[in-house]
């Protein structure tokens, strides 16, 4: 589908991949809708882009709505919509204390992760149906979610990120479907190692990012979050990719750790 003239709207869009995608969208000329809960980096990237920010916390619906209401009403018809919002956690199903995985932590990664993430795909795609399609295949829009490489293939102490993931990689197929009716394509991406600052910063952050990269294939080092936007808009611009879920990870198989 063509960017140009389109509004969009992406979770998470304040930093990472979803800045990336953020700015990736907004250069080829689609109104972007930053959804965050972080306001001072989503106000200011908004406005660098000529966008919109709205204070957002996916795991709500009702903030959902709001944020995908003021997408919808941007000016030029809603039709992308982009979920990177995501948390990790890390613990192990039992811990070296002997104590179970916490319910309260398990419930929270799913909650902004696998929820927020449905919550932005079904809210946005309503909004995405009352437009007029935009092209001879009827199609109206596009829904991009961001697993994990972690979603197939999970590490040790990752049992509710990787819970959340293959989650969202099993909603793939069957929303692909039902959104068919409405003129809509779903893809999943399946990030690996990529840097943002989900990793942190400073020496101990570089040291760990070495450690995760190092079992990369080619080419031997992090992806980027721009690499991470080009795909994005490949799977807008191509319109034959559809229910698919794309490893976008430089070849990397994880390791139990
Ligand atoms: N960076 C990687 O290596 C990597 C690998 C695999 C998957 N991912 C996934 O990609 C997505 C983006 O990660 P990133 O690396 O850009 O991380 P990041 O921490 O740079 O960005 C995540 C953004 O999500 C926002 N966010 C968190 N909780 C939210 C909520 N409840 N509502 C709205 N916004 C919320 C944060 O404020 C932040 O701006 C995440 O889903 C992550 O799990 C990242």
């Amino acid at each position: 589908m063509e960017l140009n003239g389109t509004a969009a709207i992406v979770s998470g869009g304040a930093s990472g991949l979803g800045e990336a995608t953020v700015r990736e969208l907004a250069a080829s000329g689609s109104k972007v809708v930053v959804a965050d809960l972080n306001s001072d980096r989503g106000t200011a990237l908004a406005s660098e882009v000529g966008g919109m920010f709205v204070q957002t916390d996916v795991s709500d619906a009702e903030s959902v709505r709001a944020a995908v209401a003021v997408a919808a009403s941007a000016g030029a018809p809603l039709r992308f919509v982009i979920s990177c919002a995501g948390i990790g956690w890390a613990q192990r199903t039992v811990g070296r204390d002997g104590e179970p995985h916490d319910r309260a932590a398990f419930g929270k990664v799913i909650d902004v992760n696998l929820i927020g993430t449905f919550n932005l795909m079904s809210i946005g795609a309503a909004a995405v149906a009352k437009t007029e399609p935009a092209n001879a295949d009827g199609a109206r829009g596009v829904v991009i979610n961001t697993a994990s490489i972690a979603g197939l293939e999970g590490q040790t102490g990752q049992l509710a990120y990787s819970a959340s993931k293959g989650g969202i990689i099993g909603m793939t197929v069957p929303a692909a479907r039902d959104l068919a009716a409405i003129g809509m394509r779903v893809n999943t991406i399946c990030p690996g190692i990529i840097d943002t600052p989900i990793y942190g910063s400073g020496p101990a952050s570089e040291e760990f990012k070495a450690k995760l990269a190092a079992p990369v294939v080619f080419p031997k080092r992090m992806g980027t979050a721009a690499e991470f936007a080009h795909l994005v808009r490949m799977l807008i611009e191509n319109d034959y990719m559809n229910a698919d879920v794309i490893r976008f990870d430089g070849g990397i198989r994880f390791q139990p750790k």
